[in-house]
């Protein structure tokens, strides 16, 4: 019954959807589990970067069935829009091979206008969301007023589900001037039309994937974003609102604790972050840049420039905890060539005091000081290494210190986006 969580195990974008494409191989069913359209997972196909944000990362492959679990907040435009760009690329999206979970949660335009409202320039409320309107999605789902999926196979009842939420939206569209307010009938119509064109992917995939679990199918559990963007665990308020761990595996698929046998967490062999908040292994001006034209760091949904900093083992050993991780895939190993030096963040120092856990309040971690080890670096670039063996040594000494003080197993190292280029360390526990 093998089934695999694969989570982010920093602020986000730490090559999940690569990993995943890679593990897919050898998997029947790739879910995605929570967030929405604010994801943007990269996958290599025909040699070209495709960017994935609804859909999960084994679409690529053939034989594999994906599925957009209930925890997953869907915007059906984003998704008719994925599914038209990935079938002009060849890639068939067929109702045998995506299944969209009936209890997953729509996202409508005013909720993207909702999101960019509470982000204009100025605003205390500022978070630098993607401003996919996945906030305000999850709010309706708390506030018991969402649409979901399951409600566009009743055609005849929309009318009402789409009353009761525009009344909970009545203050923010009173605010709006007359012409930019949504129109009721509109809306409604945009929303039958997906309803028609959706109808036949919805499915209780909470019942299916059970049966599949139970029928001894690999399953491949996709997180989105990172630990540290986990609405609980994260650094809250700046954070996703979704939680982005393990145990949003289970919330967000109906498949229980009791059935995941693998996590793996995923981090990159630096740190990045886009969006507010705090981040103590910055890195400023003239290196930060540095770091980030070395390792092509801009976002693949919003295409703003990530914020990039040094490994910090203080966040990625929280995120093992909390993720109770069976073993990490470090990536972007091939980006740190070059440096003479490679540091790596061992605690935070703050207001005297030297801190080894990862703190809950986000002004602490605005106020400490990183406390680097710094290690000898490597010049060879490791884009052509196809084995562990093969990484220079001092390559091979960082990740055995990060593997150190994270505390669990590296199962993987990647040196490049490809497939071919996820190296399996001989130690490493066997996923499947
Ligand atoms: P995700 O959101 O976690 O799936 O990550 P993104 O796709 O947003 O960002 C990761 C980026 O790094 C993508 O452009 C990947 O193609 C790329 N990538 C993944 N693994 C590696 C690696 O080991 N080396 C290099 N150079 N790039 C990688
Ligand atoms: P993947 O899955 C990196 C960040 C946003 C912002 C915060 C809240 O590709 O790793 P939201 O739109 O979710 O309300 O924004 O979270 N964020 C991400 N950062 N990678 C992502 O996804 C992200 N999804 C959201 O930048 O700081
Ligand atoms: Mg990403």
């Amino acid at each position: 019954m093998p089934v695999v969580v694969v989570v982010g195990a920093q602020w986000g974008d730490e090559g999940k959807g690569a990993m995943v494409d890679t593990l897919a191989k050898e998997a029947d069913i790739v879910v995605r589990f929570q967030g929405g359209a604010n994801a943007g997972h990269t996958v290599i196909y025909k040699g070209k970067p495709v960017a994935l944000h609804l859909i999960p990362s084994g679409i690529t492959h053939e034989h594999t069935v994906c599925v957009i679990g209930n925890g997953v907040v869907v915007d059906p435009k984003a998704l008719l829009d994925e599914i038209e760009a990935l079938s002009s690329l060849g890639i068939s999206i067929t109702p045998e091979r995506l299944k969209i979970s009936d209890r997953a949660h729509l996202t409508l335009p005013y909720h993207r206008m909702l999101d960019a409202a509470r982000e204009m320039a100025g605003s205390r409320l500022r978070l630098g969301t993607t401003r996919r309107g996945v906030g305000p999605t999850y709010v309706d789902k708390v506030d018991r007023v969402g649409i979901r999926v399951g409600d566009l196979k009743f055609p005849e009842r929309l009318e009402t589900k789409l009353r009761i939420n525009w009344e909970h939206k009545q203050a923010f569209f009173n605010a709006l001037p007359p012409d930019e307010r949504p129109d009721f009938n509109a809306v409604l119509d945009e929303l039958l039309k997906y309803a028609e064109l959706i109808q036949p992917y919805i499915t209780d995939t909470v019942t299916w994937l059970n049966e599949q679990a139970d029928a001894g199918r690999r399953i491949l559990l996709e997180g989105a974003q990172g630990t540290g963007l986990d609405v609980d665990f994260g650094t809250y308020p700046f954070v996703t609102s979704s939680n982005t761990t393990a145990g949003g595996a289970c919330t967000g698929s109906g498949l229980p604790p009791t059935k995941i046998n693998f996590v793996l967490g995923i981090a990159k062999a630096y740190t990045t972050r886009v969006g507010e908040g705090p981040f103590p292994t910055e890195l400023q001006g003239e290196e930060q840049v540095k770091l980030r034209e070395k390792g092509r760091e801009y976002g693949a949904t919003t295409g703003r420039p990530r914020r990039c900093g040094w490994f910090d083992a203080v966040l990625v050993r929280y995120a093992a905890t909390v993720n109770g991780c069976t073993a990490l895939a470090l990536t972007k190993l091939d980006v740190l060539s070059g440096y003479p030096e490679v540091k790596i963040c061992v605690a935070y120092r703050w207001r005297g005091e030297m801190l080894t856990t990862f703190p809950a309040e986000s002004f602490i971690l605005e106020e400490v000081e990183p406390v680097y080890e710094t290690l000898p670096g490597w010049d060879e670039p490791l884009s052509e290494c196809r084995s562990w063996e093969k990484l220079p040594a001092n390559a091979q000494r960082f990740v055995m210190r990060l593997q150190e003080l994270v505390g669990v197993p590296i199962a993987t190292v990647s040196v490049g986006p490809e497939r071919s280029c996820v190296l399996t360390k001989p130690d490493a526990p066997s996923i499947w």
